[in-house]
């Protein structure tokens, strides 16, 4: 595991794009394609504004998401619709597969998971201030799931009905990303980084802790807790 720590989300930003940059030329000169899960929430967001000047040969990254909300893409929650403002409304994609795709959760997480590579070459993740990562919440069974690569998920606050790949699947990727920022994600930080280990209370940790590499973007604000710890 690496931690990167940054003064601000900008400069994170910035990092961040340069290394995504390098990971998915090395991918597409290497295999062809570049297979990333984008994050959702609002941390990602500087990330892919700053990627849409980036040089790279988009035609060839598949897009998938880490995890959705159980709206349209044109709802303000979308993690699909996000992406699509920030990124992939503005370069030249070739594939986008969104989780909402049909009537139910189940659905959608059967589906997606019919498309799914074997691996990801990148997983991109946030951290809830509760612990929990993709639309794996404390107390919620998903976090223990094994054998899926995609699962339908509850969430207990916003929207509920969620679509989520598993941590077994992103445990299974190349490359796990969290990107980190803010005081008020602190002390979940700190749980997942120092904390004892406990799936159910911070399911952030099954991905964190067991991801064969695993990536830290984190600014100060967010590191705060660990410099007290
Ligand atoms: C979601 C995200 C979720 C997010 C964290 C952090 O769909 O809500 O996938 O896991 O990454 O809640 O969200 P922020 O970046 O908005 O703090």
């Amino acid at each position: 595991m690496r931690l990167h720590r940054f003064a601000t989300p900008q400069a994170l930003a910035r990092a961040a794009s340069r290394r995504f940059v390098a990971l998915a030329r090395e991918a597409i000169a290497a295999r062809g394609v570049f297979r990333v899960a984008l994050a959702g929430g609002s941390t990602p967001q500087a990330l892919y504004e700053t990627l849409a000047g980036a040089a790279i040969d988009w035609s060839s990254v598949e897009f998938f998401w880490s995890d959705e909300r159980f709206v349209p893409a044109s709802d303000p929650h979308s993690n699909e619709g996000m992406a699509r403002r920030a990124l992939l409304g503005r370069v030249g994609v070739r594939y986008v597969f969104p989780m909402v795709v049909a009537a139910t959760p189940e659905a959608c997480a059967a589906r997606y998971e019919q498309l799914l590579p074997e691996a990801l070459d990148l997983v991109l993740l946030g951290l809830g201030e509760d612990g929990h990562t993709a639309s794996l919440f404390p107390g919620e069974p998903a976090v223990r799931e094994h054998e899926r690569k995609a699962i339908a998920a509850r969430a207990p606050t916003g929207v509920a009905d969620r679509i989520t790949l598993s941590a077994a699947y992103m445990n299974r990727a190349r490359l796990v990303w969290f990107l980190v920022t803010g005081a008020g994600k602190a002390q979940a930080l700190a749980r997942v980084l120092a904390g004892p280990e406990d799936h159910d209370a911070t399911p952030a940790q099954a991905v964190a802790r067991h991801a064969p590499e695993v990536e830290f973007f984190a600014d100060a604000a967010a590191l705060g807790a660990l410099h007290r710890a």
